[in-house]
């Protein structure tokens, strides 16, 4: 997995070109399109006929300056349902978080050569990326990426990959990451909470502070061919948590209710989106799952989001907590180290949960060992 299997196209320099049809390898077959009526996609637009709308309906929020046990409840709730919440009153700055926005969008504005000069491999996938996986003549997202590590130190390299440009990219990502990584400590802890453990159970059970923390700034440029395309494919996230930082004005993202509709969501100003990944369905015993979403794109507008995965300690073995395991819900998953977990995954690329559902059936040996 040295390198890409074809050269890389970057879709902004495709959407700027002025092309009237996308490429081949960007039309999805026509059960991933989106459907019509999701594709008014604009804050403040697309609302006319949300009485009618399967996917008008949004995420649920929680307040996080809320009494600890409505926040628990609301939480194992929203979980349950969802697997999406919208957290406000978090304690991060609204300065920062436009910041942090407005930094990667000035990066994905640079010229071209700016850019190139960080483009990534599949070996790390640190840097400026247009594509996830590596099999051939797969097809594409409409959209490019920067991906960099935020910890732990030893693979953090911000003199190597961060951008230099624009010049408060660094420190902004820093600070941002900082934060986000005191929000998810205090998720995780609600999280173990609202599951009935002790509320350092899945810090705990996640490596104690040995966390790992990356941030993927992705960037959907103007697409002439909404209908035909998605920005991001259908996926899980392979970590523990994502808290994301949507665009103020643009919609995209869209999550799968339990109906299998797919529902775009709506950000509150100034909340950030979080949703659970893949370790915290395995550790909850598939308690709590990890939810399909996926990214439309738009005729009108580009897109910007910020995307930061809080994950497990890379060598630790995680498996269903054996709180949570009993003869009526045996244990679904085999442990399975998050290094060898994220390997496994980024051979293939997005996959809605196909990969997670395939580790399943191998729990059954493992519960013995617990
Ligand atoms: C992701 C993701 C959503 C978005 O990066 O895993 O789901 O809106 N991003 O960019
Ligand atoms: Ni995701």
């Amino acid at each position: 997995m040295a390198d890409w299997p074809e050269p890389v196209v970057r879709v902004q320099v495709l959407a700027e070109s002025g092309l009237a049809a996308i490429p081949h390898c960007y039309v999805k077959p026509p059960c991933d399109r989106p459907a019509a009526h999701e594709l008014g996609n604009r804050a403040g637009g697309g609302d006319a006929d949300a009485a009618h709308d399967p996917s008008s309906t949004s995420i649920p929020v929680v307040d996080l300056g809320g009494d600890d046990e409505n926040i628990a409840e609301a939480v194992a709730s929203a979980c349950r349902e969802w697997g999406f919440f919208q957290v406000v009153n978090h304690g991060v700055r609204p300065e920062l978080m436009r910041a942090a926005r407005d930094a990667w969008r000035g990066f994905f504005r640079l010229p071209l050569p700016a850019k190139q000069q960080y483009a990534n491999s599949p070996r790390t996938y640190e840097g400026y990326g247009s594509r996830v996986g590596v099999e051939k003549g797969a097809i594409l997202d409409w959209g490019d990426y920067y991906f960099l590590n935020l910890s732990p130190e030893a693979v953090k390299s911000p003199a190597k990959y961060w951008p230099a440009n624009p010049s408060n990219c660094k420190e902004v990502s820093e600070e941002y990451g900082g934060e986000m990584v005191r929000l998810c400590e205090r998720l995780m802890s609600v999280l173990s909470v609202s599951l009935g453990l002790d509320e350092t159970r899945f810090r705990a059970a996640f490596g104690g502070g040995g966390y790992g923390a990356c941030l993927r700034a992705s960037y959907y440029p103007r697409c002439p061919q909404p209908d035909l395309t998605l920005g991001l494919s259908a996926h899980s996230d392979n970590g523990a948590l994502t808290v994301l930082l949507d665009d103020d004005r643009v919609r995209g993202l869209q999550v799968r209710r339990r109906d299998g509709h797919w529902v775009t969501v709506h950000a509150l100003p100034n909340a950030f989106i979080v949703n659970v990944g893949d370790q915290i369905q395995i550790l909850s015993n598939a308690m709590y799952k990890s939810v399909e979403h996926r990214v439309i794109v738009n005729a009108e507008n580009e897109r910007i989001s910020l995307a930061f995965f809080y994950n497990p300690r890379g060598d630790v073995p995680i498996s269903p907590a054996p709180e949570l395991v009993t003869p009526e819900r045996p244990s679904l998953y085999p442990p399975m180290t998050f290094d060898e977990y994220r390997v496994y995954v980024r051979k293939n690329g997005p996959k809605g949960k196909a990969q997670l559902e395939a580790l399943k059936g191998q729990g059954g040996a493992i519960t013995e060992n617990n």
